[in-house]
C-alpha cells in the first residue's frame, strides 16, 4: 500500500501580516513549514512527500528539506494562484503505483501522528477521510447585514486536513476543473462526485496559523 503526501505551503500568508516569509517564521527556532513536514517524513504510514511553495522559495525549500534531513521529500514544486491549483501541481507528479493521497496544510504545524494513522485507515475502509472537529460556537447565516438563521451546532464539524482519498478519486475530483474553483478544501470537491467522505475526529491543536493571532497561540501552545 503506497501512499503520498501533498503538503500544499504555496499561500501568500496575506491574513498573516508578518514581513518574514509565512512558511519560514520561526516558532522555537525551526521554521514554521518543517514541523508538518517533519511528522510526516517520521511516519511509518507515509513513502514520499510532494511539496508544494511559492515559486521564488523552491530553493530555500530545498535548503530546509536538507536542513532537517526530510528524506521522504520527493518532489519540490511550484504552487499556483489558489490553493486548489497548488494541490493540482502536487498532484500531477504522484505516481501512478500510488494508493493513497493525504493533503496536509504546511500551515498547520501540529500535526499528531495518530491522525496521520487513523484518517489512512479511514481512507482505505471508505475510500476518503476528513479529519474535523466540532465547532465549538453557534454559527449564523448573515445576508447583507441580518441574520437569516442560526445552525444547529451538533450537526457542524470544522474541516482541518490531513484529508486521504483514494488516488483515482482525487485525480477524479481534480480534473472536475470547474468546481475545483471556489472550493477551499480538498475534501469538498470529492463530495461534490457524490462519495462518502468518513469523518476522522481531529483535534483542536491542530490549528492552521492563518491571524497574528494563530501564531501567538501556535507559540503558547509549543509550551506544553
Ligand atoms: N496554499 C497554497 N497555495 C495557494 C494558497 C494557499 O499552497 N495559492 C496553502 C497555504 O500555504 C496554506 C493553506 O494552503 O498551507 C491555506 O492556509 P491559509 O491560512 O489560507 O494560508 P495562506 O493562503 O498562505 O494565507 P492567506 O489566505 O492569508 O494569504
Ligand atoms: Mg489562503
Amino acid at each position: 500500500m503506497k501512499t503520498v503526501a501533498i503538503v500544499p505551503a504555496a499561500g501568500s500568508g496575506k491574513r498573516l501580516k508578518q514581513t518574514k516569509e509565512k512558511p519560514f517564521i520561526r516558532l522555537r527556532s525551526k521554521p514554521l513549514l518543517s514541523y508538518a513536514l517533519d511528522a510526516l517524513n517520521n511516519s511509518p504510514h507515509i513513502d514520499k512527500i510532494v511539496l508544494v511553495v511559492a515559486r521564488k522559495f523552491v530553493k530555500k525549500s530545498r535548503d530546509l528539506v536538507k536542513k532537517y534531513n526530510l528524506k521522504k521529500i520527493e518532489f519540490i514544486v511550484p504552487g499556483g494562484r489558489t490553493r486548489s491549483d497548488s494541490v493540482l501541481n502536487g498532484l500531477n507528479l504522484v505516481d501512478k503505483d500510488t494508493d493513497y493521497v493525504l493533503i496536509h496544510d504546511g500551515a498547520r504545524p501540529f500535526l499528531e501522528k495518530h491522525l496521520i494513522e487513523e484518517s489512512i485507515i479511514a481512507a482505505r475502509r471508505f475510500g476518503a477521510s476528513c479529519v474535523s472537529v466540532p465547532v465549538k460556537p453557534t454559527i449564523k447565516r448573515v445576508k447583507k447585514g441580518y441574520i437569516k438563521n442560526t445552525l444547529k451546532r451538533n450537526i457542524l464539524w470544522e474541516a482541518q486536513t490531513p484529508q486521504v482519498f483514494k488516488r483515482e478519486v482525487i485525480l477524479k475530483a481534480y480534473r472536475n476543473r470547474r468546481l475545483v474553483k471556489t472550493a477551499t478544501d480538498d475534501s469538498s470537491l470529492v463530495e461534490m462526485l457524490g462519495y462518502k467522505v468518513r469523518i476522522v475526529t481531529g483535534s483542536y491543536r491542530n490549528i492552521k496559523v492563518t491571524t497574528k493571532e494563530d501564531l501567538i497561540l501556535a507559540k503558547a501552545l509549543l509550551k506544553r
